[in-house]
Protein backbone atom coordinates (compact mmCIF):
# COMPACT_ATOMS: atom_id res chain seq x y z
CA UNK A 1 0.00 0.00 0.00
CA UNK A 2 0.84 3.29 -1.18
CA UNK A 3 1.15 5.81 2.48
CA UNK A 4 3.17 8.43 0.52
CA UNK A 5 0.51 11.07 -0.08
CA UNK A 6 2.78 14.45 -0.05
CA UNK A 7 1.88 15.56 3.40
CA UNK A 8 4.47 16.79 5.90
CA UNK A 9 5.12 15.38 8.80
CA UNK A 10 6.25 18.31 10.74
CA UNK A 11 7.67 22.21 10.31
CA UNK A 12 9.82 22.36 7.24
CA UNK A 13 13.22 22.57 8.24
CA UNK A 14 13.20 25.86 6.18
CA UNK A 15 10.47 27.22 8.22
CA UNK A 16 11.10 31.04 9.02
CA UNK A 17 10.74 31.13 12.60
CA UNK A 18 9.80 35.02 13.67
CA UNK A 19 8.70 37.62 15.36
CA UNK A 20 6.76 40.94 14.87
CA UNK A 21 6.39 44.86 15.43
CA UNK A 22 5.67 47.94 13.87
CA UNK A 23 7.17 51.00 13.23
CA UNK A 24 5.12 53.47 15.36
CA UNK A 25 4.77 51.16 18.49
CA UNK A 26 8.26 50.87 18.75
CA UNK A 27 11.24 53.20 17.03
CA UNK A 28 10.12 56.25 18.83
CA UNK A 29 12.41 59.03 17.53
CA UNK A 30 9.13 60.24 16.43
CA UNK A 31 10.30 63.72 15.85
CA UNK A 32 13.67 63.70 14.74
CA UNK A 33 16.11 63.08 11.56
CA UNK A 34 13.32 64.39 9.35
CA UNK A 35 10.33 62.10 10.53
CA UNK A 36 7.28 63.60 9.37
CA UNK A 37 4.13 63.50 11.35
CA UNK A 38 1.60 60.89 11.04
CA UNK A 39 -1.97 59.90 12.08
CA UNK A 40 -0.90 57.36 14.70
CA UNK A 41 1.41 60.15 16.40
CA UNK A 42 -1.66 62.32 16.91
CA UNK A 43 -4.20 59.64 17.80
CA UNK A 44 -1.59 58.58 20.40
CA UNK A 45 -0.83 62.20 21.76
CA UNK A 46 -4.63 61.84 22.41
CA UNK A 47 -3.95 58.89 24.64
CA UNK A 48 -4.66 59.33 28.58
CA UNK A 49 -1.35 56.40 28.63
CA UNK A 50 1.44 57.23 26.50
CA UNK A 51 1.98 58.89 23.15
CA UNK A 52 4.42 57.48 20.35
CA UNK A 53 7.25 59.98 20.51
CA UNK A 54 9.87 57.62 22.61
CA UNK A 55 8.01 54.32 23.17
CA UNK A 56 10.55 51.75 23.47
CA UNK A 57 13.68 53.57 21.58
CA UNK A 58 14.05 50.91 18.97
CA UNK A 59 15.49 53.68 16.49
CA UNK A 60 18.19 54.18 18.96
CA UNK A 61 18.61 50.69 20.07
CA UNK A 62 18.51 48.89 17.04
CA UNK A 63 21.66 47.08 17.47
CA UNK A 64 21.40 45.63 20.93
CA UNK A 65 17.32 44.79 19.47
CA UNK A 66 18.82 42.87 16.63
CA UNK A 67 21.63 41.24 18.68
CA UNK A 68 18.66 39.67 20.90
CA UNK A 69 16.97 38.53 17.64
CA UNK A 70 19.91 36.65 16.69
CA UNK A 71 20.26 35.45 20.03
CA UNK A 72 16.87 34.12 20.44
CA UNK A 73 17.41 32.42 16.99
CA UNK A 74 15.06 34.48 14.81
CA UNK A 75 14.92 32.99 11.16
CA UNK A 76 12.94 36.05 10.42
CA UNK A 77 11.53 39.24 11.86
CA UNK A 78 8.29 41.14 10.79
CA UNK A 79 8.47 45.00 11.31
CA UNK A 80 6.86 48.14 8.98
CA UNK A 81 8.79 50.91 7.97
CA UNK A 82 7.27 54.42 8.28
CA UNK A 83 6.11 55.83 5.62
CA UNK A 84 6.51 59.65 7.04
CA UNK A 85 10.53 58.64 7.89
CA UNK A 86 10.90 58.18 4.15
CA UNK A 87 8.45 60.80 2.55
CA UNK A 88 7.98 63.46 5.38
CA UNK A 89 4.46 64.23 3.51
CA UNK A 90 3.76 61.22 2.13
CA UNK A 91 4.71 62.56 -1.31
CA UNK A 92 8.00 64.86 -0.89
CA UNK A 93 10.19 65.00 -4.24
CA UNK A 94 12.60 63.13 -2.46
CA UNK A 95 12.82 60.98 -0.17
CA UNK A 96 14.32 61.64 3.10
CA UNK A 97 17.92 60.15 3.67
CA UNK A 98 18.43 59.65 6.94
CA UNK A 99 15.17 57.59 6.94
CA UNK A 100 16.92 55.78 4.38
CA UNK A 101 19.90 55.11 6.59
CA UNK A 102 17.98 54.19 9.40
CA UNK A 103 16.09 51.10 7.27
CA UNK A 104 19.22 50.36 5.86
CA UNK A 105 21.45 49.60 9.28
CA UNK A 106 18.16 47.32 9.97
CA UNK A 107 18.07 45.41 7.51
CA UNK A 108 21.80 45.04 7.13
CA UNK A 109 22.12 43.67 10.53
CA UNK A 110 19.28 41.74 10.27
CA UNK A 111 20.73 40.12 7.01
CA UNK A 112 24.07 39.82 8.46
CA UNK A 113 22.53 37.86 11.14
CA UNK A 114 20.78 35.29 8.94
CA UNK A 115 17.53 37.23 9.70
CA UNK A 116 14.38 37.14 6.83
CA UNK A 117 13.15 40.66 6.86
CA UNK A 118 9.45 40.94 6.32
CA UNK A 119 9.03 44.56 5.65
CA UNK A 120 5.09 45.94 6.62
CA UNK A 121 4.86 48.88 3.95
CA UNK A 122 1.67 50.88 5.80
CA UNK A 123 0.94 49.83 9.14
CA UNK A 124 -1.44 52.37 11.20
CA UNK A 125 0.53 55.22 10.47
CA UNK A 126 -0.67 57.50 7.67
CA UNK A 127 1.20 60.58 7.25
CA UNK A 128 -0.99 63.71 8.30
CA UNK A 129 0.29 65.76 5.48
CA UNK A 130 -1.28 63.80 3.43
CA UNK A 131 -4.83 64.15 5.18
CA UNK A 132 -4.29 67.82 5.20
CA UNK A 133 -3.42 68.07 1.53
CA UNK A 134 -6.26 66.43 0.45
CA UNK A 135 -7.79 64.30 2.91
CA UNK A 136 -5.53 61.23 2.86
CA UNK A 137 -6.99 57.92 1.92
CA UNK A 138 -10.33 59.48 1.66
CA UNK A 139 -9.26 60.65 -1.81
CA UNK A 140 -8.48 58.65 -5.14
CA UNK A 141 -5.19 60.64 -5.08
CA UNK A 142 -3.52 58.44 -2.28
CA UNK A 143 -3.52 55.22 -4.85
CA UNK A 144 -0.23 57.17 -6.33
CA UNK A 145 1.40 58.00 -3.20
CA UNK A 146 1.45 54.93 -1.65
CA UNK A 147 2.71 53.32 -5.09
CA UNK A 148 5.22 55.58 -5.39
CA UNK A 149 6.02 55.63 -2.10
CA UNK A 150 5.72 51.48 -2.09
CA UNK A 151 8.01 51.85 -5.49
CA UNK A 152 10.76 53.44 -3.67
CA UNK A 153 11.35 51.00 -1.02
CA UNK A 154 10.85 48.10 -3.91
CA UNK A 155 14.22 50.36 -5.31
CA UNK A 156 16.09 50.99 -2.34
CA UNK A 157 15.63 47.66 -0.34
CA UNK A 158 14.39 45.62 -2.62
CA UNK A 159 17.55 43.57 -3.26
CA UNK A 160 17.77 42.09 0.37
CA UNK A 161 14.06 42.25 1.35
CA UNK A 162 12.09 38.90 -0.48
CA UNK A 163 8.47 39.27 1.82
CA UNK A 164 6.73 42.42 1.14
CA UNK A 165 3.24 43.10 3.53
CA UNK A 166 1.18 45.88 1.70
CA UNK A 167 -1.58 47.19 4.31
CA UNK A 168 -1.57 45.77 7.70
CA UNK A 169 -5.52 45.42 8.90
CA UNK A 170 -7.09 47.35 6.21
CA UNK A 171 -10.68 46.20 6.97
CA UNK A 172 -9.51 47.73 10.95
CA UNK A 173 -8.79 50.71 9.34
CA UNK A 174 -12.17 50.84 7.27
CA UNK A 175 -14.57 49.96 10.20
CA UNK A 176 -12.19 52.73 12.25
CA UNK A 177 -11.87 55.26 9.92
CA UNK A 178 -10.08 57.84 12.60
CA UNK A 179 -7.29 55.63 12.21
CA UNK A 180 -6.77 57.24 8.84
CA UNK A 181 -7.43 60.26 9.87
CA UNK A 182 -10.92 60.15 8.28
CA UNK A 183 -13.69 62.51 10.03
CA UNK A 184 -17.50 63.61 9.15
CA UNK A 185 -20.18 64.33 11.84
CA UNK A 186 -22.50 63.05 9.38
CA UNK A 187 -22.76 58.60 9.42
CA UNK A 188 -23.62 57.95 6.24
CA UNK A 189 -21.21 60.48 4.99
CA UNK A 190 -17.97 59.33 7.10
CA UNK A 191 -19.49 55.33 5.88
CA UNK A 192 -19.19 56.74 2.48
CA UNK A 193 -15.95 57.85 2.68
CA UNK A 194 -14.65 54.80 4.50
CA UNK A 195 -15.76 52.72 1.86
CA UNK A 196 -14.36 54.31 -0.42
CA UNK A 197 -11.14 54.74 1.41
CA UNK A 198 -11.22 51.15 1.82
CA UNK A 199 -11.52 50.46 -2.23
CA UNK A 200 -8.54 53.02 -3.11
CA UNK A 201 -6.38 50.56 -0.78
CA UNK A 202 -7.65 48.03 -2.68
CA UNK A 203 -6.66 49.58 -5.93
CA UNK A 204 -3.12 50.61 -4.56
CA UNK A 205 -2.01 47.45 -3.56
CA UNK A 206 -3.54 45.68 -6.78
CA UNK A 207 -0.71 48.26 -8.45
CA UNK A 208 1.50 47.23 -5.82
CA UNK A 209 1.35 43.80 -6.34
CA UNK A 210 1.61 43.81 -9.85
CA UNK A 211 4.96 46.28 -9.79
CA UNK A 212 6.31 44.12 -6.78
CA UNK A 213 5.78 40.66 -9.49
CA UNK A 214 7.34 42.57 -12.61
CA UNK A 215 10.45 44.02 -10.78
CA UNK A 216 11.26 40.70 -8.38
CA UNK A 217 10.90 37.09 -9.74
CA UNK A 218 11.38 35.62 -6.49
CA UNK A 219 9.65 37.82 -4.19
CA UNK A 220 6.80 37.52 -2.03
CA UNK A 221 4.03 40.41 -1.32
CA UNK A 222 0.54 40.16 0.59
CA UNK A 223 -1.46 41.68 3.00
CA UNK A 224 -1.69 41.49 6.56
CA UNK A 225 -5.22 40.40 7.49
CA UNK A 226 -6.87 40.63 10.99
CA UNK A 227 -8.48 37.17 10.81
CA UNK A 228 -10.80 36.30 14.07
CA UNK A 229 -12.43 33.10 13.39
CA UNK A 230 -16.14 33.26 14.74
CA UNK A 231 -18.22 31.33 16.53
CA UNK A 232 -21.57 31.32 16.54
CA UNK A 233 -23.22 31.17 20.22
CA UNK A 234 -25.56 28.29 19.80
CA UNK A 235 -26.25 26.18 16.82
CA UNK A 236 -29.08 28.56 15.09
CA UNK A 237 -28.80 29.45 11.77
CA UNK A 238 -29.44 32.73 12.46
CA UNK A 239 -26.07 33.12 14.61
CA UNK A 240 -24.47 30.77 12.69
CA UNK A 241 -25.29 33.42 9.41
CA UNK A 242 -24.00 36.28 11.48
CA UNK A 243 -21.08 35.35 12.60
CA UNK A 244 -19.94 33.99 9.32
CA UNK A 245 -21.42 37.71 7.48
CA UNK A 246 -18.84 39.15 9.98
CA UNK A 247 -16.24 36.92 9.10
CA UNK A 248 -16.43 37.33 6.12
CA UNK A 249 -16.90 41.63 5.63
CA UNK A 250 -14.25 42.09 8.43
CA UNK A 251 -11.69 39.27 7.37
CA UNK A 252 -12.42 37.38 4.09
CA UNK A 253 -12.70 40.17 2.10
CA UNK A 254 -9.25 41.59 2.49
CA UNK A 255 -8.28 37.91 1.73
CA UNK A 256 -10.85 37.65 -1.20
CA UNK A 257 -9.53 40.41 -3.57
CA UNK A 258 -6.03 40.05 -3.00
CA UNK A 259 -6.27 36.38 -4.12
CA UNK A 260 -8.92 36.88 -6.65
CA UNK A 261 -8.66 40.37 -8.00
CA UNK A 262 -12.19 41.42 -7.96
CA UNK A 263 -14.83 42.51 -5.48
CA UNK A 264 -16.71 39.75 -3.79
CA UNK A 265 -20.61 39.54 -4.16
CA UNK A 266 -21.42 39.64 -0.30
CA UNK A 267 -19.45 43.08 -0.28
CA UNK A 268 -21.31 44.42 -3.01
CA UNK A 269 -24.51 43.41 -1.26
CA UNK A 270 -23.73 44.71 2.06
CA UNK A 271 -22.82 48.11 0.31
CA UNK A 272 -26.18 47.97 -1.76
CA UNK A 273 -28.18 47.46 1.38
CA UNK A 274 -26.63 50.46 3.45
CA UNK A 275 -27.13 52.87 0.02
CA UNK A 276 -22.99 53.09 0.09
CA UNK A 277 -21.82 54.05 -3.32
CA UNK A 278 -18.22 53.46 -4.72
CA UNK A 279 -15.76 55.55 -6.98
CA UNK A 280 -15.30 53.02 -9.40
CA UNK A 281 -13.71 54.40 -12.54
CA UNK A 282 -13.10 52.54 -16.10
CA UNK A 283 -10.09 50.38 -15.87
CA UNK A 284 -10.38 49.80 -12.09
CA UNK A 285 -11.90 45.91 -12.22
CA UNK A 286 -8.78 45.42 -14.69
CA UNK A 287 -6.47 47.18 -11.88
CA UNK A 288 -8.12 44.60 -9.56
CA UNK A 289 -7.48 41.15 -11.67
CA UNK A 290 -3.61 42.47 -12.65
CA UNK A 291 -2.40 42.72 -9.22
CA UNK A 292 -2.49 39.92 -6.82
CA UNK A 293 -0.98 38.64 -4.00
CA UNK A 294 1.17 35.94 -3.74
CA UNK A 295 0.64 35.29 -0.09
CA UNK A 296 -1.86 35.67 2.81
CA UNK A 297 -0.28 37.30 5.73
CA UNK A 298 -2.74 36.71 8.72
CA UNK A 299 -2.66 38.25 12.13
CA UNK A 300 -4.93 36.10 14.20
CA UNK A 301 -4.79 36.46 17.79
CA UNK A 302 -8.04 34.04 18.72
CA UNK A 303 -11.56 32.96 18.29
CA UNK A 304 -14.59 34.80 19.16
CA UNK A 305 -18.07 33.61 20.22
CA UNK A 306 -20.67 36.50 18.87
CA UNK A 307 -24.59 36.37 19.51
CA UNK A 308 -27.29 38.44 17.82
CA UNK A 309 -28.48 41.16 20.27
CA UNK A 310 -29.80 44.40 20.09
CA UNK A 311 -26.66 46.03 21.77
CA UNK A 312 -24.85 48.53 19.46
CA UNK A 313 -21.33 48.66 19.09
CA UNK A 314 -20.33 52.29 19.55
CA UNK A 315 -16.79 51.99 18.23
CA UNK A 316 -17.59 50.67 14.74
CA UNK A 317 -19.55 52.18 12.14
CA UNK A 318 -22.81 50.49 11.85
CA UNK A 319 -23.15 48.00 9.74
CA UNK A 320 -20.49 45.11 10.04
CA UNK A 321 -20.36 44.51 13.73
CA UNK A 322 -23.84 45.97 15.00
CA UNK A 323 -26.48 43.98 16.84
CA UNK A 324 -24.19 41.55 18.01
CA UNK A 325 -22.49 40.25 21.27
CA UNK A 326 -19.16 39.00 21.57
CA UNK A 327 -19.69 35.59 24.62
CA UNK A 328 -16.76 34.84 27.22
CA UNK A 329 -15.76 31.37 27.05
CA UNK A 330 -15.69 31.10 30.80
CA UNK A 331 -13.76 27.32 30.02
CA UNK A 332 -11.20 28.85 28.15
CA UNK A 333 -7.68 31.10 29.64
CA UNK A 334 -9.43 34.35 28.68
CA UNK A 335 -6.82 37.53 28.74
CA UNK A 336 -8.13 41.05 30.63
CA UNK A 337 -8.89 42.33 27.20
CA UNK A 338 -10.80 40.20 25.62
CA UNK A 339 -8.75 38.04 24.23
CA UNK A 340 -8.78 33.58 24.73
CA UNK A 341 -6.44 30.91 24.20
CA UNK A 342 -8.09 28.92 21.27
CA UNK A 343 -4.88 26.61 19.93
CA UNK A 344 -7.92 24.45 18.14
CA UNK A 345 -9.45 27.51 16.93
CA UNK A 346 -6.28 28.46 15.20
CA UNK A 347 -6.14 24.96 13.06
CA UNK A 348 -9.67 25.40 12.42
CA UNK A 349 -8.92 29.16 10.71
CA UNK A 350 -5.90 28.01 8.55
CA UNK A 351 -8.10 24.94 7.39
CA UNK A 352 -10.71 27.35 6.52
CA UNK A 353 -8.09 29.75 4.43
CA UNK A 354 -6.62 26.59 2.91
CA UNK A 355 -10.14 25.38 1.97
CA UNK A 356 -11.21 29.13 0.40
CA UNK A 357 -7.50 29.47 -1.37
CA UNK A 358 -5.96 25.76 -1.85
CA UNK A 359 -1.83 25.94 -1.23
CA UNK A 360 -1.93 29.52 -0.75
CA UNK A 361 1.30 30.30 1.48
CA UNK A 362 0.57 31.58 5.23
CA UNK A 363 2.58 33.82 7.04
CA UNK A 364 1.36 34.21 10.45
CA UNK A 365 2.33 38.01 10.66
CA UNK A 366 0.92 38.47 14.28
CA UNK A 367 -0.56 36.45 17.47
CA UNK A 368 0.07 36.93 20.65
CA UNK A 369 -0.66 36.96 24.31
CA UNK A 370 -1.01 40.05 26.50
CA UNK A 371 -0.22 40.86 30.36
CA UNK A 372 0.33 43.25 32.57
CA UNK A 373 3.97 42.51 33.75
CA UNK A 374 6.53 43.20 36.44
CA UNK A 375 10.28 42.58 36.39
CA UNK A 376 11.18 40.76 38.93
CA UNK A 377 14.93 40.22 40.05
CA UNK A 378 15.66 40.95 36.58
CA UNK A 379 13.05 38.47 35.10
CA UNK A 380 9.74 37.86 34.42
CA UNK A 381 7.85 34.80 34.36
CA UNK A 382 5.49 34.73 31.65
CA UNK A 383 3.87 31.36 32.31
CA UNK A 384 0.67 32.20 30.43
CA UNK A 385 2.64 33.28 26.99
CA UNK A 386 4.45 30.02 27.33
CA UNK A 387 1.50 28.22 27.21
CA UNK A 388 -0.40 30.11 24.75
CA UNK A 389 2.84 29.75 22.74
CA UNK A 390 3.18 26.22 23.01
CA UNK A 391 -0.32 25.33 22.04
CA UNK A 392 -0.57 27.41 19.04
CA UNK A 393 2.80 25.70 17.96
CA UNK A 394 1.48 22.51 19.14
CA UNK A 395 -1.73 23.22 16.02
CA UNK A 396 0.47 25.10 13.85
CA UNK A 397 2.14 21.70 13.00
CA UNK A 398 -1.03 19.85 13.28
CA UNK A 399 -2.11 22.32 10.28
CA UNK A 400 0.94 21.94 8.07
CA UNK A 401 0.04 17.87 8.77
CA UNK A 402 -3.61 18.57 7.42
CA UNK A 403 -1.24 20.00 4.35
CA UNK A 404 -1.51 24.08 5.17
CA UNK A 405 0.96 25.30 3.72
CA UNK A 406 1.97 27.87 6.11
CA UNK A 407 6.00 29.09 5.46
CA UNK A 408 6.39 31.41 9.02
CA UNK A 409 5.31 32.43 12.46
CA UNK A 410 6.27 35.79 13.84
CA UNK A 411 4.49 36.18 17.09
CA UNK A 412 3.39 39.47 18.61
CA UNK A 413 5.86 40.92 19.56
CA UNK A 414 9.62 40.92 19.91
CA UNK A 415 9.60 43.37 22.76
CA UNK A 416 7.40 45.13 24.53
CA UNK A 417 5.46 48.22 22.66
CA UNK A 418 2.76 50.22 22.84
CA UNK A 419 -0.51 48.92 22.72
CA UNK A 420 -2.53 50.74 20.21
CA UNK A 421 -5.33 51.03 22.78
CA UNK A 422 -3.69 50.48 26.42
CA UNK A 423 -0.19 52.13 26.25
CA UNK A 424 2.45 49.77 28.00
CA UNK A 425 0.04 48.26 30.33
CA UNK A 426 -0.18 45.46 28.19
CA UNK A 427 2.71 43.77 27.27
CA UNK A 428 3.11 41.74 24.56
CA UNK A 429 6.97 41.08 24.29
CA UNK A 430 9.42 37.98 24.54
CA UNK A 431 11.27 40.54 25.79
CA UNK A 432 10.46 43.33 28.55
CA UNK A 433 11.67 46.47 28.11
CA UNK A 434 11.91 48.93 31.77
CA UNK A 435 9.75 51.12 31.46
CA UNK A 436 5.77 52.13 32.17
CA UNK A 437 3.15 54.51 31.30
CA UNK A 438 4.73 57.32 33.43
CA UNK A 439 8.67 57.00 33.34
CA UNK A 440 10.97 56.22 31.22
CA UNK A 441 13.18 54.43 33.26
CA UNK A 442 16.12 52.90 31.71
CA UNK A 443 14.35 51.23 28.46
CA UNK A 444 17.01 48.69 29.37
CA UNK A 445 16.12 44.99 27.88
CA UNK A 446 15.38 41.57 29.83
CA UNK A 447 14.38 38.32 28.01
CA UNK A 448 11.32 36.73 29.91
CA UNK A 449 10.77 33.19 29.98
CA UNK A 450 8.83 33.02 27.09
CA UNK A 451 12.12 34.16 25.45
CA UNK A 452 13.92 30.88 26.41
CA UNK A 453 11.24 28.90 25.37
CA UNK A 454 10.93 29.98 22.44
CA UNK A 455 14.46 30.02 21.76
CA UNK A 456 14.40 26.52 22.10
CA UNK A 457 11.29 26.20 19.96
CA UNK A 458 13.23 28.12 17.04
CA UNK A 459 16.63 25.57 17.91
CA UNK A 460 14.90 22.29 17.82
CA UNK A 461 11.85 23.30 15.07
CA UNK A 462 9.56 22.87 17.66
CA UNK A 463 10.46 19.25 19.53
CA UNK A 464 10.10 20.61 22.76
CA UNK A 465 6.66 21.53 22.41
CA UNK A 466 4.37 19.24 24.21
CA UNK A 467 1.27 17.31 23.90
CA UNK A 468 -2.00 19.71 23.51
CA UNK A 469 -4.08 18.32 26.58
CA UNK A 470 -7.33 20.04 24.90
CA UNK A 471 -9.35 19.89 28.33
CA UNK A 472 -6.55 22.10 30.45
CA UNK A 473 -8.61 25.31 29.77
C1 LIG B 1 -3.08 44.30 15.69
C2 LIG B 1 -2.18 45.38 15.19
O1 LIG B 1 -4.36 44.75 15.43
O2 LIG B 1 -3.14 44.05 17.04
C3 LIG B 1 -1.07 45.78 16.15
O3 LIG B 1 -1.66 45.07 13.94
C4 LIG B 1 -1.62 45.83 17.56
O4 LIG B 1 -0.53 47.00 15.73
C5 LIG B 1 -2.11 44.44 17.92
O5 LIG B 1 -0.71 46.27 18.51
C6 LIG B 1 -2.63 44.33 19.35
O6 LIG B 1 -3.61 45.31 19.61
P1 LIG B 1 -3.47 46.27 20.86
O7 LIG B 1 -4.66 47.14 20.84
O8 LIG B 1 -3.43 45.38 22.04
O9 LIG B 1 -2.20 47.01 20.69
Amino acid sequence: MNNNYNLKDDFPDDFLWGASTSAFQVEGAANEDGKGVTVADLRTKKSKYLDSSVTVDHYHHVEEDVALMAKLGLKSYRFSISWARIFPHGNDKKPNQKGIDFYNKLINLLVKNNIEPIVTIFHFDCPISLVEQYGGWASRRAIDDYYRYAKTLFELFGDRVHYWLTINEQSLLANVPSMNGIQDNNLHELRQKSENSNYYMFLAQAKVYKLCHKMFSNSKIGPAVSYMTNFPYDHTSENALKSKSMEDLIAFIDMDVAIRGELPTYYLRYLKDKNLVLDICDGDFETLKEGRANFLGLNWYSSSIFKITDVENPKMLDGVISNVEKVTDERMMNAEWGLSYDPVGLRFAMQTVNDRFPHIPIIITECGWPEREKLENGQVHDQKRIKYLNGYIYELREAIKDGVNIISFNPWSFLDLLSVNDGMDKRYGLVFVNRDNNSEKDLARYPKDSFYFYQKVIETNAKNVEILNINSG
